[in-house]
């Protein structure tokens, strides 16, 4: 099994590049099944759930190719068939097909995503939507979803919650519709408007793209594209965390400074000086930090899938600082390490608040990625650290960051993969 070894506390200085944003090409491969011609995705970043994307694709008999950072997609041969366990199980993104599917075939069977374990993950309002363009859904004992429409027509759909996945995948199956569909309390995320803008760039009609009121208006026919992923802004904040906590000299390019305005806001509400350009964000040199609180929220509020990454960074503020995190039930899992590690942290018996007392030194230790931002959290654990980290469970963080031990070396971090 392979781990990650840290030899803690070297300062990093240089470039980091950030990748393109996993959680929109996790979107846009599905997405691209919806196109009637030849689909080209660029900066696709090197991660395992795009592996698992294209195993699906495969399967599908859709005709996918991979060459570095750039993959072409052509349906013109897809076979809709049902999608197992094995194959959806592996990522919660498989969910995608769900909504690509049935806006391309009108019909899809698939057996649950799978995804961390960060808290229950219901997919009703996914279903609700599809429901509410005229889907009939089928949900068998056997663990299999099939969701069925002789014709798609298009509805006013309200979203309880702003979310993510949900209106990602009302919007795959909206495009193609008959009629305008409209989605109120839609999520804003960067990685939501690159959807809707790689959608546009096929012809379909997606208006609003960025507010909590999407409209689109069905089309019948996507013609091909050329597209480019948006820079990963979670990538982008864990590096930005990084360099407020070692860096001399550390510049975090190929992002955008106005997707992670909530983090950058709260890191200098700490103290952390900040040289913010346009596609780039420098920490010149490091200094001491002030406790700060942190409540996540939907975008643009500051984003759960950074509040693990920023544990460590709290845990090296002086006072107390507070997590609440609102989104989801069970993201406290590397809380357990890090305290191990010697930081001193007290989470609510409702799982739901995390006091940090800061600051504390950490010592080096073997510890366990327990999902895909814990992880992360764990790696910047070990490089603060005094002495030698193993990380073990690293599939977790392969799955979501695209070479971040390469990244980190080439900075000046002593980080390897050893393959035990
Ligand atoms: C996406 O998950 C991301 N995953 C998550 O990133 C991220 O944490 C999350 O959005 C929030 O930003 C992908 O994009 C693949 P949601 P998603 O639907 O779409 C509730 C990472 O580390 N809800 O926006 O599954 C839900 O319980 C991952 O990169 C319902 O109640 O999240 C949660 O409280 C982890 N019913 C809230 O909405 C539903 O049908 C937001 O969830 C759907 C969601």
């Amino acid at each position: 099994m392979p781990k990650i070894e840290i030899m803690g506390g070297n300062t990093l200085s240089g470039e980091i590049k950030v990748s393109g944003a996993k959680n929109s090409v996790v979107a846009l491969i599905p997405a691209a099944i919806l196109c009637d011609e030849n689909v080209e995705i660029n900066n696709v970043p090197n991660i395992s759930d795009v592996d698992d994307l294209g195993d699906i694709l495969r399967y599908l008999e859709v005709d996918y190719q991979r060459e570095n950072n750039t993959i072409k997609i052509n349906s013109t041969t897809l076979c809709n068939k049902l999608i197992p366990e094995e194959m959806s199980g592996k990522l919660r993104a498989s969910y995608y097909f769900m909504g690509s599917l049935l806006g391309k075939c009108g019909e899809v069977s698939m057996s649950f995503p799978g995804g961390c374990s960060i808290g229950e993950r219901p997919i009703n309002l996914h279903l609700k939507g599809f429901e509410k363009l005229g889907a009939l859904i089928e949900d068998k004992p056997t663990g299999e979803f099939i969701i069925k429409a002789d014709k798609l027509v298009g509805n006013e759909i309200f979203l309880d919650v702003p979310s993510v996945g949900a209106t990602i995948n009302i919007i795959l199956a909206a495009v193609k519709a008959n009629g305008v569909t409209v989605i109120e309390n839609a999520a804003k995320e960067p990685h939501v408007i690159d959807v809707c803008e790689f959608l546009n760039s096929m012809g379909a009609k997606i208006d609003g793209i960025g507010t909590s009121r999407i409209t689109i208006d069905g089309v019948d026919y996507l013609h091909g594209t050329k597209y480019s992923v948006v820079p990963d802004m979670i990538e982008a904040g864990t590096y930005v965390i990084i360099a407020s906590l070692l860096g001399n000299g550390l510049k975090v390019s190929n992002l955008n400074p106005m997707h992670i305005e909530s983090l950058t806001s709260k890191l200098e509400e700490a103290g952390v000086e900040l040289l913010i350009g346009k596609d780039f964000i420098e920490v010149k040199n490091i200094r001491d930090y002030n406790a700060i609180d942190i409540t996540t929220m939907a975008y643009p509020g500051f984003p759960t899938d950074l509040q693990q990454p920023m544990t460590p960074f709290l845990v090296n503020c002086n006072g107390t600082s507070h997590i609440e995190e609102t989104i989801w039930e069970n993201r406290f899992m590397n809380i357990e390490d890090t305290v191990k590690m010697g930081a001193s942290i007290e989470v609510s018996e409702d799982n739901k608040v995390a006091t940090i007392y800061g600051k504390s030194k950490l010592v080096g230790k073997d510890v366990w990625a327990t999902d895909l931002r814990g992880g992360a959290s764990m790696v910047i654990c070990g490089l603060i650290a005094e002495g030698i980290t193993n990380i073990y469970n690293i599939h977790y963080i392969l799955r979501g960051y695209d070479d971040i031990v390469g990244k980190l070396r080439n900075v000046g971090a002593q980080i390897k993969i050893v393959d035990e």
